[in-house]
């Protein structure tokens, strides 16, 4: 479907100057591709390919079809990740999160021919899940389950699963990957649209109280972002997983952690005084219910291109910290 080693045609990244699409352009670059990356900049920073030999951004944004079809133009591949990312920003600007998941995604399937492509959505499809839900990608799940997580009006989630749905419609015509990412985590997220990890790291740095929502009790998966990104390069690459009754991926880590124990590594790996301050959950997202569990299953991934050794959130906690010492995030970030 798409070979890693075929760098005659380039590669289009959306969201390709953000967190994890950055990371996916550097790998894809060094390996000898040409990228372009659309992006319009919102949550994602210029510098962040800026300089990457055959790396070329151009600056529109994915609910613009010209600029999608422009951008998309002779790719052998696509990769898209654009969307409003971060519960912060994503629950102030509800209605433009849906429109990127689905309008964007929308543009993106009609505007880039029939090239192979990846849609990047999100674990929140699976809604209000908790620990003990078989988060599986055969699992159906109707629009009821992640308009619930968005709070009873289409917001990132319900766009996120329109994302999915489009995609399915999309077989018909040209091969089409999902995939579902499980809290991506590590050097260079920002903590400014609402991330956990980059949140407590920047209280603990400046000697603010951590911020726990609720009891701390709520879980979740985090995901080493190197990982996540050679998983989704690994099945991109792997005939076997553009299977149309097959196509849907999560990625992510197996082993849960309570946010509550998220801060506690945090303070020790940056020797803060700063402690611990609960808030209710619903003081700082009026109308929504936290997600108390989330574990991926992740046979298919497995079966498809192998076993990974998922690094431990305490090793995350330790290699973030280690970079942020480094100088390796910017101020604020
Ligand atoms: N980080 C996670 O834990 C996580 C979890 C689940 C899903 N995802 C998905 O992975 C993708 C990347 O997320 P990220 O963590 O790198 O976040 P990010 O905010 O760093 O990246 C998103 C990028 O999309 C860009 N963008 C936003 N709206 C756009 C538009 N209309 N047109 C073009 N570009 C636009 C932003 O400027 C940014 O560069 C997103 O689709 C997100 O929903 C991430």
């Amino acid at each position: 479907m798409w070979s890693s080693t075929a760098t005659s045609q380039p590669v289009l990244v959306t969201g390709g100057a953000g967190f994890i699409g950055s990371r996916l352009v550097r790998s894809l670059a060094s390996a000898g591709h040409r990228v372009r990356v659309l992006d319009d900049l919102t949550t994602g920073r210029a510098e962040s390919v800026g300089g990457v030999p055959g790396v070329t951004l151009v600056r529109g944004s994915v609910l613009d079809p010209e600029a999608v079809a422009e951008a998309a133009r002779g790719t052998g591949l696509v990769l898209h990740l654009a969307g409003v990312v971060g519960m912060r920003l994503a629950a102030r600007q509800a209605g433009l999160a849906y429109a990127v998941g689905h309008d964007g995604t929308a543009n993106v399937l009609a505007r880039s021919g029939d090239t192979p492509v990846v849609l990047v959505s999100s674990s929140a499809v699976y809604g209000l899940s908790d620990s003990s839900a078989v988060l599986r990608e055969d699992v159906p799940l109707d629009r009821t389950v992640p308009l619930a997580y968005d709070g009873g009006a289409p917001g990132y989630a319900t766009g996120k699963w329109e994302m999915e749905r489009l995609g399915r419609q999309a077989w018909r015509h040209r091969p089409v990957l999902v995939v579902r990412p499980f809290n991506v985590v590590g050097p260079g997220q920002s903590g400014r649209y609402g991330m956990v990890l980059p949140t407590f790291f920047r209280q603990a740095e400046t000697g603010t109280p951590l911020t726990v929502h609720g009891d701390g009790t709520q879980r979740r998966c985090f995901t080493d972002v190197d990982q996540f990104t050679s998983r989704l390069l690994d099945l991109a690459a792997s005939d076997a997983a553009w299977r149309p009754d097959a196509n849907v991926f999560n990625i992510g880590s197996t082993t849960e952690t309570a946010i509550g124990d998220l801060a506690r590594l945090v303070i020790e790996a940056t020797g803060s005084t700063a402690g611990v301050v609960h808030v209710p959950y619903q003081s700082v997202f009026p109308g929504r219910t936290d997600v108390t569990g989330r574990v991926p299953r992740v046979e298919r991934l497995t079966s498809a291109v192998g076993g990974t050794d998922w690094l431990s959130a305490a090793e995350l906690v330790r290699r973030t910290a280690e970079a942020r010492q480094g100088g390796a995030v910017t101020a604020g970030r």
